[in-house]
């Protein structure tokens, strides 16, 4: 591949200069100059990798994967050979690999095995201005981990946001680089009011654009991967609409992270002459992407985030405003090559006046949960999570909610140390909640059907969605002839279609015939292959398929694994409120939420009486609170956990009783209490697999004696 000269690069020297003579360097540079597929090349060539590898951070799995291949192929090597990735289920690295593209979250899993990240010599936090919740972590675990290692590593934190100072000052003042960008001047040209509909406006736009500017890449910027889509086809509609010969041809490409890798590769391609791409993406081409080629952007001004209210314990996905930084982001994408414009559905009141400066970080949006466990397992000496240091504190009831979580699922104990059963967890690359369930569910020798679950939950949705007007609020999963979940709910359905499928030998056909998403089948599939391989190192079992035969025997299995569930998502109970308002109306935290319209029905007891309780995956804010994904479970299930909300102080549970004096408690009293000692993670790691070697053993034993 031709080496192309982007603004980086011109300024080599400065940057080695800078690398040299300090441990943290911050690079502030334009989007596209250069900063991710440029950076490890430089370190690389100037020897910094004999030492170790470069390992780059990319808060979007597609951003890890796409860019590491353009520096492959860059290099003129083979992915996966001295370029490489690693992202969740993923790993394409060998021992040849110097240059090694991660996710944020991959990262922070290999402190766990190796706290001081031995193998790199150099790490670059890339996209820091997005704010990632790993990325913030890691942040803060850095500015420990430079002062260990002052003399072997290097940090590059890159942004492509003016927030330089702010990342100098956390970093004890270290010296910030700015790269100045080559950006043609963009014309922005705002609405008159805000339009009725952002997506009709939108499309309406890109087909004026498209048959009235001159030649050049429209970028248009939807929330997700739905609108997307929606936008896609009706897009191509209206121009195949248009008279032949009136205008030039078109491509239409849609770009959001769970587009699969052929159709990603698809938007870096050459297009024939006289053909017009219409970009249609999330805002991973805001930074993390940037497509050549882009003149004109279409920016109605939402983008989708999950945000999360520690109040209530709820989550939502909100289509929200974008902030003025994105914005700007956004314009700045038409310039690239030359002048271009940037149309902003929105007048320029809103952009003044409504738009928030710059968008809220994900940690100030987030359960902090894993993020906590995570920084539990970490066996870094004296963390208080209430005062760890972040770049932006956390809301201190956050924080303090995760703690309780955790405490609840028996992450952590009373005096808020991590338990074997936390470290189990914090292996697992699940939300601590599932984590949970499996390990319950192995103890209750269910496991395997509890990975199905947790495979097919992966998925953001195995349904297809229904089109057609009338159906498409209620899916018709009965009609599509699917399982009914035994009256058990949402996770024993999910189960029971997967293993039909696996009964009919993972059929496509069979898929489409009962309305299931193939790709998502099929990703399901390939999550529940390697969720066994992780708990087969644990369990030492045979995790396949296995479906009970007698109806009896499934039952029984179904109550173990609806057990399962309901410990690990000791947080997420919800309770029936009147009989009179039926199972639809449920009493949570003291506010109402309904039933998903989505879920599937629940059996009624010999009075007609719905569960008592129910767990429920996801608790979603839209028109109105909704819980999505239920399983009903048995309320002598819910009292231990109720019952351990009564007692705990959150200040030990952030970890702040560990003072002096109690660190000086006599070893041996120390031993007997196995509650409060945590041994050192490599010691830690192998008396984790033995003591679950055992107790499995001493099961096994026990059924044979009974
Ligand atoms: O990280 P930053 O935004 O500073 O730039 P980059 O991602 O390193 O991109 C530098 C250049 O490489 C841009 O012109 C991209 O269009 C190009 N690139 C590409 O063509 N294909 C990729 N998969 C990644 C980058
Ligand atoms: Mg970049």
């Amino acid at each position: 591949m031709e080496k192309i000269q982007l603004p980086i690069n011109e300024y080599e020297n400065e940057i080695l200069k800078a690398v040299t003579h300090n441990s943290i360097v911050v690079i502030i540079g334009e989007t596209g100059s250069g900063k991710t597929t440029q950076l490890s090349q430089i370190m690389h060539r100037h020897g910094f990798t004999k030492s170790g590898r470069v390992g780059i951070t990319q808060p979007r799995r597609v951003a890890a994967v796409s860019v590491s291949r353009r520096v492959a192929s860059e290099m003129g090597v083979r992915i996966g050979e001295e370029v490489g990735y690693s992202i969740r289920f993923e790993d394409r690295t060998s021992d040849r690999t110097c240059i090694k593209y991660l996710t944020d979250g991959c990262l922070l899993r290999e402190c766990l095995s190796d706290p001081e990240l031995r193998q790199y010599a150099v790490i670059i936090l890339d996209e820091a201005h997005e704010r990632s919740l790993n990325t913030d972590i890691l942040l803060g675990l850095m500015k420990k981990l430079v002062r260990r290692r002052s003399q072997d590593l290097k940090v590059i934190i890159t942004s492509a946001t003016l927030d330089g100072d702010k990342f100098s000052s956390f970093f004890f003042k270290c010296p910030v680089l700015n790269i100045p960008g080559k950006l043609f001047p963009v014309e922005i040209l705002y609405s008159m009011e805000r339009p009725a509909s952002y997506r009709e406006s939108a499309l309406q736009t890109a087909i004026d654009l498209h048959t009235q500017q001159p030649p050049g890449d429209i970028l248009l910027f939807m929330t997700g991967q739905d609108d997307i889509d929606k936008t896609v086809s009706k897009l191509e509609e209206r121009i195949r609409s248009l008279d032949e010969g009136s205008c030039m041809d078109a491509i239409i490409l849609p770009l959001h992270g769970s587009l699969p890798p052929e159709m990603q590769v698809r938007v870096f391609m050459q297009v024939p002459p006289n053909c017009r791409r219409i970009i249609v993406a999330t805002n991973i081409a805001e930074t993390s992407l940037t497509v050549d080629g882009v003149v004109y952007v279409i920016d109605p001004g939402f983008v989708k985030q999950r945000q999360y209210n520690p109040g209530t314990g709820m989550y939502s996905l909100d289509v929200v405003q974008i902030s003025r930084v994105q914005a700007d982001q956004r314009a700045g994408r038409a310039g690239r090559t030359r002048p271009g414009k940037c149309y902003r559905l929105y007048p320029f009141s809103v952009y003044e006046h409504e738009l928030l400066e710059a968008t809220i970080p994900e940690i100030q949006r987030s359960s902090l949960a894993s993020a906590v466990l995570h920084l539990k397992s970490l066996d870094l000496p004296d963390i208080d999570v209430l005062k760890f240091d972040f770049l932006d504190q956390p809301s201190r009831e956050s924080l303090e909610d995760a703690l309780k979580q955790l405490y609840l699922i028996d992450a952590i104990d009373d005096d808020g140390l991590i338990t074997k059963i936390g470290r189990q967890m914090a292996e697992l690359p699940l939300e601590p909640s599932l984590a949970r369930a499996l390990i319950a569910a192995n103890d209750l020798e269910c496991l395997s059907q509890c990975l199905t679950v947790a495979a097919m939950l992966s998925c953001e949705n195995v349904f297809t969605p229904t089109s057609s007007k009338g159906a498409s609020k209620k899916r018709e999963r009965v009609d599509l002839n699917l399982p009914d979940g035994s009256g058990m709910g949402d996770h024993i359905q999910l189960l029971e279609i997967y293993e039909e499928w696996h009964q009919n030998h993972y059929d496509v056909e069979w898929c489409k015939n009962h309305g299931l998403q193939v790709r998502s089948m099929m990703f399901a599939k390939d999550v529940r292959q390697q969720l066994s391989s992780l708990m087969y190192k644990i369990t030492k079992e045979s995790l396949d398929v296995m479906t009970k035969e007698s109806f009896r025997e499934k039952r029984i299995m179904i109550r173990k694994l609806r057990k399962a569930l309901c410990v690990g998502f000791a947080n997420r109970l919800a309770q029936r409120m009147e009989r009179h308002n039926g199972y639809r109306t449920l009493c949570y935290k003291a506010q109402l939420v309904q039933v998903h319209p989505t879920a599937c029905p629940l059996e009624v007891d010999d009075d007609g009486l719905y569960p008592e309780y129910v767990l429920y995956n996801e608790l979603l804010v839209t028109s109105r609170p909704y819980i999505r994904n239920l399983c009903s479970v048995e309320a002598s299930w819910v009292k231990p956990i109720w019952a351990k909300l009564q007692h705990f102080d959150i200040g030990k549970l952030s970890g702040r009783a560990l003072s002096t004096e109690e660190l000086n408690i006599p070893t041996q009293e120390v031993t007997n209490c196995s509650a409060t000692v945590t041994p050192k993670l490599s010691e830690n790691r192998e008396n984790i697999i033995q003591s679950a070697r055992e107790r499995f053993l001493a099961r096994k034993q026990l059924k044979v004696k009974k």
